[in-house]
């Protein structure tokens, strides 16, 4: 009597293991750093109302973003004007606390009394922006 149970052989799990090469295409903006790259339209807006110095905390300043000027006040009734595009890499500086403008996109600080770099990256100071102070209006230059 031979019975013969033949054992099936149990299925391998087999993993598939699905290589997800989610290739991280680091889409690295590069930025022509260091090369001329002003006068390009922004410019030819002399005049252009920057609201009243009253605006303008002491201490500190304002973004005017559609300008792309920052306005501080380091000192009562002392009003300076600068570029807001970062010198690191060309963001818009977005706000202006203690003393300083700060770049959001990788927390650069610069001087609200002269532009000049307090924290890198950024190794260069924010251009001036020439603003013209009449009465309690303030405009570009
Ligand atoms: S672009 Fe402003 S800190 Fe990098």
């Amino acid at each position: 009597m031979t019975s013969e149970s033949l054992h099936p052989l149990p299925a391998p799990a087999r993993r598939t293991v699905v290589a997800a090469v989610g290739a991280a295409g680091l889409a690295v903006a590069l930025t022509a750093c260091g090369s001329g790259d002003d006068s390009s339209g922004s410019t030819g807006s002399s005049g252009a109302s920057l609201g009243k110095t009253s605006d303008i905390p002491e201490g500190g300043g304002k973004i005017f973003k559609d300008e792309g000027v920052v306005v501080t006040q380091p000192t009562a009734g002392t009003f300076k004007g600068f570029s807001a595009k970062c010198t690191h890499q060309g963001c818009a500086v977005s706000s202006v606390a203690d003393g300083v403008i700060v770049c959001p996109c990788h927390k650069s600080h610069f001087s609200v009394e002269d532009g000049s770099v307090k924290q890198g990256p950024a190794t260069q100071a924010l251009p001036a922006a020439e603003i013209k102070v009449s009465g309690d209006s303030i405009t570009l230059a």
